[in-house]
């Protein structure tokens, strides 16, 4: 059980926080580098609790740093950006990426520019993302050794969907399978759905066995059940430091992605979706169907954006939101059409984390013994956190980044009986690796 001093202690990410010391650690998707024109305007960026600016310079190099300028706190985010840096609109100071104060045009000489520093944080760019690391240390560690981010970027999906709650809950959602067959499929009968479709086991037993370990990138969880015969059908997934996940919608030989659940600030996170386009999962294969071609209600594919605004929390936004009630459709719900009424995968899922609460009110929870995963961890987060704060032990995949090449998640069906973690690392050896596969000649 989560006591409510652990659960603050879990969920609040902000500066000299023991989890958002822990956060610091590492490299985090912040924005699409699509946001940032050059020599555009700069974007409101809340990133742990922090209000930021972002901006692409004159020569294309990303900019992200507090939005107060160091003179006297007027915002930067209203600053010009223009030759090679922003310039407060205020008394005309100027700031390169790297946060150096380059003009002072208001001081009389002889001006102290070179003792003037705005709070810039180190960032760069892959996969079609900025990327920023928000610790105090001169030197960055490496980015995480994602496979996905082994792909070519223009073999790269990414998806950005802020979602209003803590972080914590959003990525807990990821890791609970055993939701699966009510809030997602509750609707679905067996002998609806052909046998070799992907959902199939999970509606035949709606309450899976599991196998719930730590592992070097976070923690593992196996999901399994008899898939008839002699074979079993197994769905692995992963928490991976300190906000990511890798669920199994899509065939475990190919599904290549990561998902990052970034803590704005205490009561909102953006999802942050990295996909191998090439890889078979959910996303790239057609909507489900029933055995008589019907699509399964709820499984309505696609986005409704608001349009984004230059709020702090402002930036890709669902149109389905508290206020409407995610879309609720109380006659599917009660004809069954659609289980939870909701129609859209990842909206039953965004709407069940957000109805929560901002934060979660951990000492009224029950959990029960099909949530450990979530427990496992949260104490994993915990400890880490801790032995951070208390001796300085520097958390998994910081400098180890390569821990992180050895995730992957997905579904398969197998006869092999062996322990479940060593048929994983079977699994992953026979699996498709983007690093292996030869990169297109360029066109
Ligand atoms: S507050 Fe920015 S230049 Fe004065
Ligand atoms: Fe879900």
């Amino acid at each position: 059980m989560t006591s409510a001093a652990e659960g603050r202690e879990l969920t609040q990410i902000g500066p000299g926080t023991v989890m958002g010391e822990l956060m610091r650690q590492y490299w985090i998707p912040a924005a699409q580098s699509a946001e940032l024109v050059r020599d555009g305007a700069p974007i409101r960026l809340m990133l742990l609790g922090e209000k930021l600016i972002a901006f692409r310079d004159s020569q294309g190099r990303v900019g992200v740093m507090d939005h107060r300028c160091p003179h006297r706190c007027a915002s930067l985010f209203l600053g010009r950006n223009e030759e090679g840096g922003i310039r407060c609109i205020y008394h005309g100071w100027k700031y390169d990426v790297a946060g150096n104060c380059i003009d002072m045009p208001s001081v009389p000489p002889p001006d102290f520019k070179q003792k003037v520093k705005a709070k810039a944080y180190h960032a760069v760019e892959r996969a079609g993302v900025v990327w920023v690391h928000m610790g105090d240390k001169a030197e960055a560690p490496p980015l995480p050794a994602f496979e996905i981010l082994d792909v070519p970027d223009d073999e790269v999906s990414v998806t950005f969907i802020q979602r209003d709650c803590n972080y914590l809950q959003a990525i807990e959602g990821e890791i609970d399978t055993s939701h699966f067959g009510f809030l997602h499929a509750g609707h679905v009968h067996p002998e609806d759905v052909a046998e070799d479709d992907p959902v199939f086991h999970t509606i035949t037993n709606r309450a899976p066995e599991y196998h719930v370990a730590d592992a070097p990138w976070g923690t593992q969880y196996a999901a399994y059940r008899s898939a008839g015969g002699d074979s079993t059908y197994w769905r692995f997934a992963n928490f991976l430091f300190p906000f990511w996940s890798q669920v199994p919608a899509g065939e475990f030989a190919s599904h290549v992605h990561a998902r990052a659940w970034v803590p704005l600030d205490d009561g909102h996170t953006m999802f942050c979706f990295l996909r191998w386009k090439r890889g078979i999962s959910s996303q790239t294969q057609p909507q489900p169907a029933f055995k008589d071609g019907r699509p399964i209600g709820g499984t309505g594919r696609g986005y409704k954006f608001l349009p984004n605004t230059t709020d702090w929390l402002g930036r890709f936004r669902l149109a389905a939101n508290e206020s409407n009630d995610w879309g609720m459709d109380r006659e599917a719900q009660s004809s069954n059409a659609i289980y939870s009424g909701i129609d859209g995968i990842h909206l039953q899922d965004q709407a069940i984390t957000e109805s929560m609460g901002s934060v979660t009110d951990h000492a009224f929870e029950h959990l029960a013994p099909s949530d450990q995963m979530i427990t496992r961890t949260r104490r994993r987060l915990l400890m880490a956190a801790r032995a951070l704060r208390d001796n300085n032990v520097l958390p998994p995949g910081v400098e180890d980044a390569e821990v992180f090449r050895r995730g992957r998640s997905g579904y398969f069906v197998s006869d092999d009986k062996s322990p479940w973690q060593e048929l994983y690392a079977r699994r992953l050896s026979a699996a498709v690796h983007p690093s292996s596969i030869p990169l297109r000649a360029a066109e």
